[in-house]
């Protein structure tokens, strides 16, 4: 069922494995549209069944990934991108390995830089340069994180160097042999980043993501809820379940 509200749009799926289909569809439309689209990608489980449905449709239907360019959201700190827990390393095991994307379009912030601070500003400077995101796909934090921008981050931010909140680094800590293991620094695309793509798609499925919904949907905007700024957004659609919906 889809809900126009103001700005944003609400598409209610039964599951995660439904999201990812449609938020699919709509990724692949852009990429059959505009064949050299800049597409903004995300890691965590919630994009996990959108890229295996772009795989399934590369597969099937040869949709066409040579001229697409990416840029990830964010990357941790000190984990080399061969690392089994980088972004990097999922991104290239979740989507990259198996659509003809060509890995030199392919944009994630180095987490091994020698100066973390200038990767952050060349960062932003690429994506400014490839022409802005076409399209962002996000998921969203239990605390209502967006890429790795924390409760109280502000919204005018650039691309950052961040400390993970320990809720963060605990949800997290499933990848992670421990939590121990889980970095404590990445680099994220700020909050002005996110908004100034053109197109954004919001992945929420599963309870634990109903209060930052809830906060998203019915909230005043505020920075202490990072997501509440995607409702300034001209066009945004939320892809949500009913447990994400239930509050
Ligand atoms: C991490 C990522 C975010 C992601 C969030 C939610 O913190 N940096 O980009 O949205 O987790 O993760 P999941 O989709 O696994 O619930």
């Amino acid at each position: 069922m889809a809900v126009a509200n103001q700005n944003f749009r609400i598409i209610t799926v039964a599951d995660n494995e439904e999201a990812g289909r449609v938020a699919a569809e709509i990724f692949i439309s852009l990429v059959r549209e505009k064949p050299n689209a800049v597409l903004g990608l995300a890691t965590g489980s919630s994009p996990v069944n959108m890229y295996k449905a772009m795989i399934k449709d590369y597969l099937e239907n040869n949709t066409n990934y040579t001229d697409v360019c990416t840029f990830n959201l964010d990357e941790y700190i000190g984990l080399p991108s061969n690392h089994e827990q980088s972004y990097a390393n999922f991104m290239r095991k979740n989507l990259f390995d198996h659509i003809n994307i060509q890995l030199k379009n392919t944009h994630i912030p180095n987490g091994m830089a020698k100066s973390p601070e200038i990767e952050c500003v060349e960062y932003e400077k690429a994506i400014e340069s490839a022409g802005g995101v076409d399209l962002q796909i996000l998921g969203i934090g239990s605390n209502g994180h967006i890429a790795f921008n924390e409760p109280g981050t502000p919204f005018s931010c650039p691309t950052h160097i961040v400390e993970l909140t320990e809720q963060t680094r605990l949800d997290n800590a499933r990848f992670f042999n421990s939590i121990s293991e889980v970095p404590t620094q990445a680099i994220t695309s700020g909050i002005s980043t996110i908004m100034k793509s053109k197109q954004i798609v919001l992945i929420a499925t599963g309870a634990k993501k109903a209060n930052a919904i809830r906060a998203l949907l019915e909230g005043s905007q505020t920075e202490d809820v990072p997501a509440t700024v995607l409702k300034n957004h001209p066009n945004l659609t939320i892809i949500a379940d009913d447990a994400a919906l239930s509050k």
